[in-house]
């Protein structure tokens, strides 16, 4: 009772009669629905209106408190109550031992458990008792796209600076997607810099019901159509403190998926695995942060649905995961900012999560090529020699790239005037051939050359570009070129200052794409070059589980000033605003769609730049968690994602080499790196077998190219995957949902690659249908199991799924020469004999093409013996590209005779019922149609 009083002290405008009381604690130890109503009176009468006909009903769901004034240490025989699964942990703080007297200082519960397995946290000794005091409803008022509200804590909890009215806004902005906002009442906090939708009107139908607890305060979503709870975060007291801010929830299955950027399985283990977010440069080990910081999952339900959520949060974080199955957010700053998507299907919920962040940017056809890139080649002439021998080996490449090795004493802007004086000419010369040149760059600029000498840090320095000490002097950290600067991204003066920077150099060595490097930002040194001041950035109440156990830790120090914000709010943030600065110059000096590759990432990023998954080892195992690496980008919106194709460190082998250049061959972002010091990887590096297996397998990508950048066409315009899982096309297969040594291009291309040595055939999943070898269209017909397939050194397993077609090229050796090229339209037939294809084309680089409408688009369908080819929008490049041949996979009787538009053709029919029409040379630009009979 006494907590109670407290509260109505604390909120005079939350009356409930004296009866309506008494009542309330009458119904304490239950929790009927007919206690319910009587608990909310305040609901009917501020005028809310709860009623059936908006599908979100909004009703206060109430869980009672065992005990309403409990205070003290938890009672044992309540925390015994609290299964294992269940318990949320009240002690996550990793640098103490957690005993039973700092546990109940908490009013949390202490009981022993056997400790994990392999060093790693198991069930928490120390957790949450059910009735631990947390914050209850003050008011909830409806709004036009929502609700408001006020939430109030009674006591405070055990970190400082606790917050104690919070307010929580929620908007449900469109059918499938809700917004639920909680920051503190009294003062604005900092929030991620993200342009987000606005969202005018409240959803009118939306799938999706959401209620409240009052006391304790929590939300519960459910899915109208199943009745599944998505979220129930009552399992564990809200905590928002200024630098602890936490909320936990069960989750409707085991099936989650994102939260990166992590080296693991795409599934996640729910079994007490932690994933931190806190941007940092390590080579990729299982449970560290890594270098991108995306807090969003994607869960699929049982049935099939899926569902996701995104907290739009940059601060370090971690988010626990328990067997429950259950989930807890922990951030150290920022507001709860949380986007909900409804999907149902999961292809729905990652474009409804791309709607928020911006959909990807469309990438030039060059990007989609091969890339080429080392770290020692020791000169311009090595690298040069390099593409040379590419070429005349005939195998395709489309860009080359060079690492720091170019620069002059590895400082941005410069190149090397000795080992690198022939890069203009090298430059001239791959453009001459039709192929791209990239180069890196890094963010610390030099800082210690000769005043007067290096314009990067004499020209930030003048115009106050670089992040400060809290002294207001440029922070000052070592990276390649010895003791740097870092510039501050988050101010527009910088990206000018770039830009000025990019336009020099690029007078000298006119570079068309860039590679930004170490940007979590990198720093050899923990902080600075003078550590960092004592104080509660740099050492916080909390610390998420970040490698290295300080925030700071081969980073900048987290108290730096930076123009939006300090540094400890805008880490995780650094790759973005650099990607943005770089791709905006890249469209200023180039006039043409920009190429960047950036190695820290957040949400958002795909419109600015793509992805690789850094620093990998030339090992087996490496290979595979290339998969999950890359299906994962694609979850996070970033579509143009790759591995260092054949390991970055250590040393590859011929085989590993042969395996992750097919493989590599399929990543969106495909690039062969290496480090210094280890022997040549590159396809020419190798014995004629394994340099042909090479050859073919990335003329086997450069013939997909027309169906490849379509798909990226499609991401760009509505946030479809370009790769994805094998369950965002067979939700309702359970047996797809662990998947991830296969993958998917678009809806219908299988990638089984061997991940294994001394392989000569692969195991790879088929869902349920008829799937067709991409080489020569011969069937099986899956009931959805695992097949044993042939896989000798120089073959990689494609297959087509039936009902697909696919519009291929006659391959060349750029992605240019390629792109004059006949078309080979390949029509996966269902058993039904229909099948469905989109092409889009346009001339490869221009800015906005689609959105300009310089663009074709074509759609092709069959359906029983017809096939149509209708065009919907052309361009000039349509009057030009042929299609030359169409071949049709599964026409199960031979026919009789082909007609083209009416008219008889010759066609060609195969055993394994392939038919294929050839010598078309019809105009992209016209629409046709070809009938079998
Ligand atoms: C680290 C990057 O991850 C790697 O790819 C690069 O080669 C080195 N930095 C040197 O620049």
């Amino acid at each position: 009772m006494r907590s109670y009083q407290k509260l109505r002290a604390a909120v005079p405008q939350l009356v409930l009669s004296q009866e309506e009381e008494e009542e309330e604690d009458e119904n304490a130890t239950t929790s009927t629905p007919a206690g319910r109503s009587k608990l909310a009176p305040w609901w009917v009468g501020s005028g809310l209106l709860i009623t059936a006909v908006l599908l979100s009903t909004i009703t206060v769901w109430v869980l009672r408190q065992v005990s309403r004034g409990w205070h003290g240490p938890a009672p044992p025989s309540q925390c015994y109550l609290v299964p294992e699964s269940h318990r949320y942990d009240c002690y996550p703080e990793r640098s103490v031992v957690v005993t039973q007297e700092l546990c109940e200082s908490r009013g949390c519960c202490f009981i022993e458990t056997l400790p994990a397995v392999g060093g790693k946290r198991g069930v928490p000794w120390c957790f949450y008792p059910p009735n631990f005091p947390s914050y209850v409803v003050q008011s909830l008022n409806q709004t036009a796209l929502g609700m408001t509200g006020l939430l109030v804590r009674r006591e405070k909890a055990y970190y400082p600076k606790d917050i104690q009215v919070l307010r929580m806004d929620v908007e449900f902005q469109t059918n499938t997607r809700l917004r639920i906002k909680i920051t503190d009442a009294a003062k604005p906090r900092y929030e991620v810099p993200l342009e987000v939708p606005r969202v005018m009107k409240r959803a009118e139908n939306p799938i999706y019901s959401l209620e409240f607890s009052q006391d304790p305060f929590g939300v519960l979503l459910r899915r109208q159509g199943t009745g599944t709870v998505l979220l129930n975060t009552t399992v564990a007291p809200l905590i928002f403190a200024d630098q602890f801010l936490q909320i936990s929830t069960t989750l409707p299955s085991r099936f989650l998926y994102g939260l990166g950027e992590h080296r693991s399985t795409l599934l996640h283990s729910l079994d007490w695995n932690t994933l931190t977010l806190w941007a940092r440069d390590v080579a990729p080990t299982e449970s560290f942060n890594l270098y991108g910081a995306h807090p969003f999952y994607l869960l699929m339900e049982e049935g099939g649905d899926a569902h996701g959520v995104f907290l739009l949060n940059s601060n370090a974080m971690e988010v626990a995961l328990q067997p429950a199955p259950g989930l807890t957010w922990r951030t150290i700053g920022g507001v709860l900012d949380f986007y909900i998507f409804l999907g149902p299907d999961p292809n729905m919920v990652i474009q409804q999560y791309q709607e928020v962040i911006g959909f990807p940017a469309m990438p030039p056809l060059w990007a989609l090529g091969f890339h080429l890139c080392r770290w020692g080649y020791g000169s311009s002439n090595e690298t040069w020699q390099t593409a040379r021998a590419m070429r005349n080996f005939q195998i395709p490449q489309d860009a080359q790239w060079n690492d720091i090795d170019y620069m002059d004493g590895y400082r941005d802007f410069t190149f090397d005037p000795q080992k690198f004086a022939s890069l203009p000419s090298l430059v001239e010369d791959l453009h001459k051939h039709g192929q791209h040149y990239v180069m890196i760059l890094d963010p610390g600029i030099s800082s210690t050359s000769p005043r007067g000498s290096y314009w990067p840090f004499d020209e930030g320095l003048r115009r106050g570009l670089f992040l400060n000490t809290t002294q207001g002097q440029p922070l000052i950290g070592q990276v390649w070129p010895g003791y740097t600067a870092f510039p501050d991204f988050s101010n527009t003066d910088t990206h000018q200052w770039w830009l000025e920077n990019l336009q020099r150099f690029h007078t000298h060595v006119p570079f068309d794409g860039l590679w930004i490097d170490m940007n979590e930002p990198s720093n050899f040194m923990d902080g600075s070059e003078e550590g960092c001041p004592p104080g509660e950035l740099d050492s916080p109440p909390y610390t998420p589980a970040v490698l290295g156990n300080s925030l700071s830790a081969k980073t900048v120090c987290a108290s730096a000033k930076q123009n939006a914000s300090v540094h400890y709010n805008l880490h995780n943030l650094y790759g973005l605003k650099e990607a943005e600065a770089t791709a905006s110059a890249l469209i200023q000096i180039r006039g043409k769609r920009p190429f960047v590759i950036s190695r820290s990432t957040f949400p958002s990023q795909g419109r600015y730049s793509g992805h690789w998954l850094g620093d990998n080892r030339s090992q087996w195992k490496d290979m595979y968690y290339s998969i999950p690496g890359m299906l994962s980008f694609s979850l996070f919106g970033i579509p143009l994602v790759g591995a260092d194709i054949c390991g970055f460190s250590g040393s590859t082998s011929e085989e590993l080499c042969t395996r992750w250049m097919q493989l590599g061959a399929f990543y969106p972002f495909s690039r062969n790196h290496n480090t210094q010091n280890e022997k040549a990887q590159d396809p020419t590096a190798f014995s004629p077998l394994a340099r042909t297996a090479m050859k073919d397998v990335l003329l086997t990508r450069y013939s997909l190219l027309p169906f490849l950048y379509t798909l990226f066409h499609r991401a760009h315009l509505q946030g479809e995957t370009v790769t994805r899982p094998l369950f965002f096309e067979f939700p309702w297969d359970v047996a797809t949902y662990g998947l991830d040594r296969q993958f998917l291009w678009g809806q219908s291309l299988l990638v089984t690659p061997v991940l294994e040595p001394g392989a000569d055939s692969v195991l790879g999943y088929f869902p349920q249908g008829v799937w067709y070898d991409f080489y020569t269209g011969s069937s099986v017909n899956s009931s959805g199991e695992m097949l044993k397939l042939s896989a000798p050194l120089d073959h990689l397993n494609l297959h087509l799924r039936e009902g697909s077609i696919l519009p291929t090229q006659k391959p060349a050796t750029t992605s240019k020469a390629t792109r004059g090229n006949p078309l080979h339209l390949i029509v996966a037939l269902s058993p039904r004999t229909t099948a469905w294809g989109d092409l889009f084309w346009d001339d490869g680089e221009s800015l906005d093409t689609f959105e300009r409408g310089n663009y074709s688009y074509l759609v092709f369908n069959a359906t029983e013996n017809i096939f149509t080819s209708n065009v919907l929008h052309a361009s000039t490049e349509a009057t030009y590209v042929t299609i030359d041949a169409v071949s049709f996979y599964g026409v199960q009787e031979p026919p009789s005779k082909v007609l083209l538009d009416g008219q008889e053709k010759p066609f060609s029919y195969l055993d394994n019922q392939v038919l294929t029409i050839s010598g078309l040379g019809l105009r992209l630009s016209q629409g046709f149609s070809l009938q079998w009979l």
